[in-house]
Order: C-alpha cells, then structure tokens, then sequence
C-alpha cells in the first residue's frame, strides 16, 4: 500500500551484497510520526525485532520469522547443524507465544529444508520457502479483500449507498501483514471502488496499536476517527457501526478467536446490539490442532512498563512517560479469546465461512 503515494511493503529481503544479506522492515516503534526502515542482519536482530514488537502483526511476525530462520541457517555450523538449528528454532518460536503464524511459518522451514541434501541447498530453500510466504501472504490479502467486500457492498446496499461505519479494533492492516492486511483489505478494496465508508478507529491501549491503524488509514484516503477503547460500546448502541472487522492472532478449529485484547468486549457489544462481528484471517491463522481458545491458545503476557508508561517519539526520539504513581503495579495481558458464537464469520482467502468446527472443515477440508 502507499506511503506519501509510493507503493510499500513491510518486510523484503536485500541481497544485493551477497555475502550479507539484510533483512528490511519498518520500525514500528516510530509509527505513525515517522518512516524508519531497519536493516536486521542476524537471525537475533529478527527475533528481537519480533520480540519487542519493532515489527508486529501475525501474518507480519510470520514472514519474518521465515526470513530469520534463513538467516540463522546461513549462521548455523555444519559441524553442529542439528544442534544450531534447535537453538535457532527454540529462539525464534521463544519471541511471542500467541500468534500461531510464528509457528506456522517455522515449521514450514523445517519441513521444506528437509527436502534439502547439502547444507547449501537447506539454505537455499530457506530462502525460497521465506520469500514464497511474503509473496503468498500479499495474494491470500487480497483474497481475503475480495471476499469481505461482498459483506461491506451488500451493507453499503442496504444502506442505500450511505456512509457504512466498519470499527476495528488493534491493526489488522497491511503494517501488521505484507501488504493488504487482513481487517483493511475489505475496507480499502470497498474505497477503491467509490463505496462510502468511514472506519471508527479504536486507540487499543497500551501499546496503540490504532495510531498504526489511523496512519494507514489516512495514507489511503479512507476516512476515519479515532475512538477510546471505552466508546465502542456506546457508538454500537447509538447505531453508529454497520460492521466490525478484525483481526486474529489464532483461530481454533471450532472458531473460538485470540486477537488484541478488548476484542472481547467489542464483540459483546456487538452481539447486544445485533451487529456484525467478523474476523479476517489467511488460513495459516488458524490452529487445526485445537478447539477451546480459552484453555488452549497461549496468552502473551507483556510487561508492566507497557500500561504504567506510554512511549512516543519526540524530536525523532522515542521517550517515554510515567502515567502512574511509583510502585502502582500492572497486569498486561496482550490478547483476549473471542468465542465463536459472538462472531458472525471468519473473512478467510477462500471465502467467508461460520465461526464453527464444521464450517470451518468444510473449507478447509484438507485441515
Ligand atoms: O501485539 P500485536 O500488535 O502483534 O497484535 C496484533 C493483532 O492483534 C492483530 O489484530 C492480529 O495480529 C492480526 S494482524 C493481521
């Protein structure tokens, strides 16, 4: 999507030194007052990167994951291969414990350098199987664009072409995917083709992941207001939101949904008023392996600092600012679990289906 008007990605692999490959992301941390793209040159500089959220986003932290497990390839000693490859695995998949795109994405490198006999060629399917996930991640985006279009036309219809009011909640957008994103996709696609729309933007303390959300939103055009996380509720009540879209972290089989926390509540609101609530998702979001989000899905717990301070950039610096009184003490839980029956469907790449086991399998039946 556009920058300034100039078409960007999140992540990219730079090899033209090739002795040196370089990683390229942007630094999220300055979003939304400034641009910063950082070059990771290790497989640690990616994990830290995804560990201390420079770069977030599920799809996001997927791909590079993928290209910091190349990287740690490249880094690894023929001599202790076996032995390099678990500790790099065990670093990576130590980053963030909820979005299941990390494991995904690791385990398909596992799999894929398998195929590979000497350690040249495992790299270089690292390096394939890494590129082929950005470049499949921008296609399902878009797929999944198409199909919650149809939701967000057949609404703009009912309306009779008025303004439809979409709330998102977190940044589902393309900074958290490759391009796209997965929330967004519908809503740009729908701005594309001159349908009304204006998007309530919830702020999603503490680590504002709105402002991201907000930023992306005004590059494109599309309009939008940002909103407290606490007015949601009145603005459902008050008949102010056609729709709700966001994103999700993991999805299990039965359609129960982790994603930022206060996604919970959005979804209660929404179902007390009778508005659609739907999540967009590419299909290696959900873990097949599980059924019951509340006992199964891992919830990341982050650190105090992130809810008694609030960081920001200041003359190009990030500086941060105490909000409580000394010794107040915090609890950060970074996602919630949105049950399956207070969503309307999952907005996947191959269409839009329940949010239960059965419809689920129908669409993925190799799954
Ligand atoms: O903690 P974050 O910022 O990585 O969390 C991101 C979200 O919860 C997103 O909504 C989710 O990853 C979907 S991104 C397409």
């Amino acid at each position: 999507m556009n920058i300034n008007g100039t078409a960007h990605r999140t992540i990219s692999l730079d090899e033209s030194d090739s002795e040196v490959p370089l990683v390229y992301t942007i630094d999220q941390r300055f979003l939304p007052h400034e641009l910063r793209r950082i070059a990771l040159k290790t497989s640690n500089d990616v994990a830290t990167a995804i560990e201390e959220m420079w770069l977030r986003g599920a799809p996001l932290i997927g791909a590079a994951a993928a290209l910091g497990f190349y990287l740690g390839l490249r880094e690894a000693d023929p001599a202790t291969w076996d032995r390099d490859i678990k500790k790099l695995t065990d670093k990576l998949l130590r980053t963030r414990p909820t979005a299941v795109n990390l494991h995904w994405a690791v385990a398909r490198q596992l799999t894929a350098i398998e195929k590979g006999v000497s350690y040249d060629e495992k790299i270089g399917i690292a390096r394939q199987t890494a590129l082929d996930i950005i470049e499949e991640d921008v296609a399902i985006c878009k797929q999944i664009g198409e199909h919650g279009l149809k939701i967000i036309e057949y609404i703009s219809n009912q309306k009779s072409k008025k303004i439809v009011n979409v709330l998102t909640h977190c940044n589902a957008g393309w900074l958290a995917c490759i391009d796209w994103g997965t929330a967004t996709a519908p809503i740009y696609l729908a701005h594309q083709k001159g349908i009304a729309i204006h998007v309530w933007v919830d702020e999603t303390r503490p680590r504002m992941q709105g402002s991201i959300t907000a930023y992306e939103l005004a590059q494109q055009g599309v309009p939008h207001t940002v909103i407290s996380d606490n007015t949601g509720g009145l603005l459902l009540q008050q008949g102010l939101v056609d729709l709700c879209i966001v994103g999700t972290d993991r999805t299990t089989r039965t359609g129960d949904v982790a994603n930022k926390i206060g996604t919970y509540l959005k979804a209660l609101a929404a179902h007390d008023n009778n508005v659609p609530f739907y999540v967009a998702l590419p299909s290696h979001t959900f873990d097949f392996s599980i059924s019951n989000g509340l006992t199964d899905i891992p919830i990341e717990t982050r650190s105090e600092q992130e809810v008694l301070e609030v960081q920001g950039v200041h003359a190009g610096e990030l500086k941060t600012v105490r909000l409580f009184p000394t010794g107040t003490r915090a609890l950060n839980y970074g996602f919630d679990i949105t049950p399956a029956r207070l969503i309307t469907g999952l907005i996947t790449e191959r269409g839009v289906c329940e949010a239960n086991e059965e419809a689920i399998k129908a669409m993925f039946p190799q799954a």
